[in-house]
């Protein structure tokens, strides 16, 4: 049984995983009302959030899943990429708890975590294409076997989740801002204002390239920002159907050529924009027509969660000792830089 943290942002969460996969406790603490007034993640109020509360969440998921210290194999806890005061928080309540009760200690990459967070609820076994798209990271893998992948493509600039946040604080929806965005097109037109689909206008040559299938997402926010200053009677319904359908055309098409491209006929969407209801729908639809099977995270295991940590840190072979250090970069990816192969953390 592994006892799993993960704090790298804004959310304080802690789960039980058993050695088989499945899902004892799966506890997350939100921050959103500390951030809500600044409609943004505030670092420095979010690491002395974590303190406050990291030891009450895992005591919850120690207790929800019935299980004592003693009965652990492991504590695995989130290491990088992410906030670094958010992540020292986790990392240091993790070592606590590994020299406290004797346990190895797991360290775990969070996009990797995203990466293979489909696997805790549904049999897809490798090969397949998973896409991560969250509010740090927008990552197009090729996902080989549990311990080797490749990255294909990743963003330029803003994250998915984050090209969501600013548009919703352009428009003064709240914090986070994709399920803002998502409510407030409920009502609206995705057709009624043509905002553009970066890096995938005009540009219908898909060579096996890993540029080409990266993303780009701050054009795309910066139109919507002319958008509202030169239209100032648009419905806000309006602009946020249109730019959540532009952003998840571009994520659809994208990971769908991936797929095409890299082999497998299997695709798994993840990350906290994976929560997002019309994606889903394009992806099921798009998918249906290309003869790819699209799988998700139920929407809890979508957006940050500890879950996926211990479902990660079963095919994680690396040990920590209490030296270990928390790393706000992604210094696996960035050691596999471009094409090549990355091995787990
Ligand atoms: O994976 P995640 O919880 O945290 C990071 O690793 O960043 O992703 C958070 C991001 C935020 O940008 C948030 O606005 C976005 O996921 N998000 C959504 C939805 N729910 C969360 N974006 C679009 N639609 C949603 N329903
Ligand atoms: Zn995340």
């Amino acid at each position: 049984m592994i006892l799993a943290l993960e704090t790298s942002c804004d959310d304080t969460c802690a789960a039980v995983v058993t050695a088989g996969g499945e899902i004892l406790s799966n506890v997350v603490s939100g921050q959103e009302a500390i951030h809500g007034e600044f409609q943004g993640v505030v670092p420095e109020l979010a690491s002395r959030r974590h303190c406050e509360v990291i030891l009450t969440v895992l005591h919850r998921a120690l207790e929800e899943a019935n299980v004592r210290p003693a009965d652990l194999d492991a504590v695995a806890v989130t290491r990088e990429p992410g906030l670094i005061g958010s992540l020292l928080a986790g990392v240091a309540a993790a070592k606590v708890i590994a020299a406290r009760h004797d346990l190895p200690l797991i360290p775990v990459n969070h996009i990797e975590a995203h990466a293979y967070s489909v696997e805790l609820e549904h049999d897809v076994n490798p090969p397949y294409v998973s896409l991560v798209a969250s509010g740090g990271h927008t990552a197009l893998f090729e996902v080989r076997d549990e311990t080797t992948y490749r990255l294909l493509g990743r963003t330029r600039d803003d994250a998915a989740g984050e090209a969501y946040d600013k548009v919703a604080k352009m428009m003064e929806l709240g914090y986070p801002g994709g399920p803002e965005i998502e409510r407030t097109a409920r009502d609206g037109n995705p057709g009624a204002i043509a905002f553009p689909r970066p890096t995938l206008d005009g540009d219908r040559r898909w060579a096996w390239r890993c540029e080409e299938l990266d993303f780009s997402f701050s054009g795309l926010k910066t139109a919507v920002y002319y958008h509202l200053r030169d239209h100032p009677d648009a419905r806000p319904a309006d602009v946020a159907a249109s730019f959540q359908r532009a952003l998840n055309d571009v994520l659809v098409h994208k990971t769908l050529i991936a797929a095409e491209r890299a082999g497998p006929s299997r695709v798994c969407v993840t990350g906290g924009v994976a929560a997002n209801g019309p994606l889903r729908e394009a992806f099921r639809e798009q998918g249906r027509r290309r003869d790819t099977t699209v799988r998700f995270p139920s929407p809890e295991l979508c957006t940050d969660n500890a879950a996926m940590v211990g479902h990660r840190a079963r095919a994680v072979d690396a040990r920590a000792d209490l030296t270990l250090n928390a790393s706000p970069s992604n210094t696996v990816l960035e050691a596999a830089s471009g094409e090549a192969a990355a091995a787990a953390t």
